[in-house]
């Protein structure tokens, strides 16, 4: 391997909120922490350089997205999705929670009712419900040891008269890397109901050997005219810090009434560091990421493996996307609390309690495997001791 993956890097006192605030998070010091979706492994080195390279300039006044900027992220998205954008489809936001944010307050009213799929991504209730919106549930179900999505349920939803539905493409935290087929009927039940489809596809990169990821608005022109997607570099390489994202408004009327709202709210110049972030990453980071890809499923699949010999209680299911591993805890037999209590007090291990992502959470757990593997080996092996 080129890049060296096993390095264990410290990132205490370097203002991590993985690191530095598991404390305050978990009530204590000593755990192993493998919540919070950023990564232990270096930024590559062509995002480092090209950082290091803007900071010989000593001025970092404002900027302006420029052209390299959409080339990078349209280049992107051909080569890596075979999905061609125009780049005027592309708006800035300065990280996907506040796009979604912006999204809800610009196209819902209050009141309105908003679809998501639990167990899912957490924010996604607080960008609803915090507007004072509704939350409408369409569960996913789990079918011969894998989530599906249940569109009977969802087109009784949509009937209705849901405004808006917002998925996570791939799924967080299921790890479903759902296909063509699924997300067309997703899609045209939407269109057939006029609800705006928000596809978030933050996690589009990170897919496990043998699954393509397939972004929603590809799948034909007018899926494409009602659906906005939400990008972004950061989970792929590592930059969430840089609060840089890119949400892809094919629809120009829906993009004008998404501007005005953040040409009012936020500066939509962009962030220095995180355009040039985007520039390098997306032109230069392949070779990095095509090998990264290789480290996390190496990761998952110990921990899969480790489960199924050591740990028959648990359950894992089909792994197809994003470093986050779900895991159903409910063999234990154990209440909620209880399993929240060995993980921590007994393991020492800070993975996210399954409840955040909604109720269907309940004896969950969610494992953040993008770390060196020898850290998953320790936290495998201290979670078989506080079992055994
Ligand atoms: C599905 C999903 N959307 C958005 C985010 C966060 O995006 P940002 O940091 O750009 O707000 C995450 C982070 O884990 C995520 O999993």
């Amino acid at each position: 391997m080129k890049y060296n993956f096993d390095e264990i890097i410290s990132r205490a006192n370097t203002g991590s909120l993985k690191y530095d605030f598991t404390s305050k998070f978990y009530g204590r010091e000593d755990l192993i922490p493998m919540w919070v979706a950023d990564m232990d492994f270096k930024t590559p080195d062509c995002i480092i350089h090209a950082l290091q390279e803007r900071l010989q300039h000593p001025i970092l006044g404002y900027t302006y997205l420029s052209e390299s900027f959409y080339d990078a992220i349209a280049g992107w998205m051909w080569r890596r999705h075979q999905w061609k954008i125009e780049k005027d489809w592309i708006t800035f936001s300065p990280g996907i929670v506040p796009g979604l944010s912006f999204l809800v307050q610009t196209f819902t009213q209050t009141g309105d009712s908003i679809i998501v799929q639990p167990p899912v991504y957490h924010p996604f209730y607080f960008v609803v419900e915090n507007q004072g919106r509704k939350i409408v549930r369409n569960p996913l179900v789990i079918k011969d040891g894998t989530y599906q999505m249940d569109y009977e349920d969802l087109e009784n939803k949509l009937k209705a008269g849901a405004k808006m539905m917002i998925i996570s493409n791939p799924h967080n935290p299921v790890g479903r890397c759902w296909t063509a087929t699924e997300l067309k009927q997703v899609a045209e039940l939407c269109l057939k109901y006029h609800c705006m489809l928000i596809s978030d596809e933050i996690h589009s990169d990170l897919i496990m050997r043998g699954f393509k990821h397939t972004p929603v608005a590809s799948l034909s022109e007018e899926i494409a005219q009602n659906t906005i997607t939400c990008m972004a570099p950061s989970k792929t390489f590592n930059i969430a810090g840089l609060a840089t994202s890119e949400i892809i408004i094919p629809n120009p009327d829906w993009r004008k009434k998404f501007l005005y709202t953040m040409e009012e709210a936020v500066h939509i110049f962009g962030n220095i560091f995180g355009i040039k972030a985007t520039e390098a990453a997306y032109n230069h980071g392949e070779d990095w990421l095509e090998q990264l890809l290789d480290y996390i499923d190496g990761n998952v699949h110990y921990c899969q493996d480790f489960i199924a010999q050591k740990l028959p209680m648990l359950q894992t299911f089909s792994h197809e996307a994003t470093y986050l591993l779900w895991v159903d805890c409910r063999g234990l037999g154990m209440t909620h609390e209880e399993l929240c209590a060995l993980m921590i007090q007994r393991a020492k291990v800070a993975f996210n309690d399954g409840r955040i992502f909604g109720r269907e959470g309940d004896h969950f757990m969610r494992i953040n495997l993008a770390c060196p593997r020898s850290v998953v080996e320790k936290a495998m092996h201290q979670l078989e001791a506080a079992i055994g």
